[in-house]
């Protein structure tokens, strides 16, 4: 039968699809490894910072000495909120859900950003560099606003992992606790062509600007199949509460037919290699805040969703706990998510305004041909 589609095979949901080419990013679904820029992410992991990991995306090589004080000085210098920005998150109805609230404040950035309407790549690269430099403030102010406090500013000696805690909490957090939050960050900050990275390139590449696509990826990571799945892994294991219901619980939903959230990967076969950080710290962290039997049911769940479905835990699962024992409020997970993120995106953004190609896949067609229009006075 002819069909409006050109001969070419479909996959449900691009499985094994390549569709772009990428210096950024990429990961070794079979043997669990994550590679940024040429970079092992357990070397990240263990020696690098946020600061310096963001430069890395963006840039393609880590910073020097001096490339690194001026990028940490552009990052410091952009992080105040235009009040348009911040009257934006003030207006936000109570209850209302930080990722819609943080998808809008994004859009709105561009209002007062000083390169808009300028799409040099110079001028994509500082929009980038203010977004990641202004998503905290953006976060801290909303949590703030939504306690019935004052946002606070950000302080000028903090990193930004520890100015993010300062900005939600309004303490300063402890060594140990700074730098289990920025590993957090650099373990979240890119993998290849996920979903919202893929939104990002599909609307960079129409040429729309640096904001639009990350308004996008925000709206595409806010879904529980994506950075959604933290806090649903929070939240069910608020429920399991004690060690000792973690199995029947997890055998109870598994005979349902129901997922559990934090678990499986479109690509790992394997341990996803930023879990075992995660868990590492999220161990020693529950321990150090008397918590410890997160961990406990965690192990548990593992143990028995390996078993019996094959599937390891991903990003998402003790990210959840390691968040949960710093105080962090369960529906900040995903946005903090994208604070991390957003230097992924805006890597991938410049990379596809670099060597563009608008992306416009096709559709098997299974509708129906060849129907007679009838006037609506016939159609009953
Ligand atoms: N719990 C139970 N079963 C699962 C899970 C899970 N979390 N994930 C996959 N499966 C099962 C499916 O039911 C299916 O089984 P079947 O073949 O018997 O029907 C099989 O594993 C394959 O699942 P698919 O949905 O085809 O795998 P896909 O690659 O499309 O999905 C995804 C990947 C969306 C991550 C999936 O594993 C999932 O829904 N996980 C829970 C949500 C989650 O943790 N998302 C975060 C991913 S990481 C990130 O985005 C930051």
């Amino acid at each position: 039968m002819p069909t409006a589609t050109p001969d070419s095979a479909f996959t449900k949901g691009l499985e094994g699809v390549v569709a772009t080419e990428s210096a950024v990013c990429t990961v070794f679904g079979d043997e669990g490894r994550l590679v940024y820029r040429g970079y092992d992410i357990h070397d990240l992991a263990d020696h690098s910072t946020f600061e310096e990991t963001a430069y890395l995306l963006l840039n393609g090589d880590l910073p020097t000495r001096a490339q690194l004080k001026s990028f940490t000085a552009q990052i410091k210098a952009s992080q105040k909120l235009d009040r348009v920005v911040l009257r934006i998150i003030k207006d936000a109805p109570a209850g209302a859900n930080p990722m819609h609230v943080l998808r809008t404040a994004v859009s709105a950035a561009v209002f007062v950003d000083p390169d808009r309407g300028d799409d040099s790549r110079a001028a994509e690269y500082r929009k980038a560099v203010r977004l990641i430099a202004q998503l905290p403030t953006m976060l801290g102010a909303f949590q703030r606003l939504r306690s019935g406090q004052k946002p606070l500013t950000p302080r000028r000696g903090l990193s930004l992992a520890a100015n993010t805690l300062y900005l939600l909490t309004g303490e300063i957090p402890e060594t140990e606790v700074v730098r289990a939050f920025d590993v957090a960050l650099i373990l979240h900050a890119d993998h290849e062509l996920n979903a919202s990275t893929f939104a990002a390139r599909v609307i960079a590449a129409t040429l729309a600007d640096v904001h639009g696509a990350v308004t996008g990826a925000i709206a595409a990571l806010a879904g529980p199949l994506h950075g959604g799945a933290n806090t649903e892994a929070m939240k069910m294991l608020l429920d399991i509460k004690t060690p000792d219901r973690a199995e029947s619980w997890v055998r109870e939903r598994l005979a349902r037919k129901e997922r559990i959230m934090a678990f499986g990967h479109r690509v790992y076969r394997t341990e996803d290699p930023r879990a075992s950080h995660l868990r590492r710290m999220s161990e020693e962290l529950g321990r150090k805040f008397g918590q410890s039997h997160w961990f406990g049911i965690q192990r548990i769940i593992e143990d028995v969703v390996k078993r019996e479905k094959g599937l390891y835990c991903n990003v998402d699962f003790y990210s959840a706990t390691l968040y949960y024992v710093m105080g962090i409020p369960l529906d900040l997970y995903t946005p903090i998510f994208v604070a991390s993120r957003v230097s992924g995106w805006c890597a991938h953004v410049l990379e596809q305004h670099a060597d563009n190609r608008l992306i416009r896949p096709r559709a098997e067609y299974v509708g129906p041909l060849n129907r007679r229009w009838t006037p609506l006075r016939k159609r009953g």
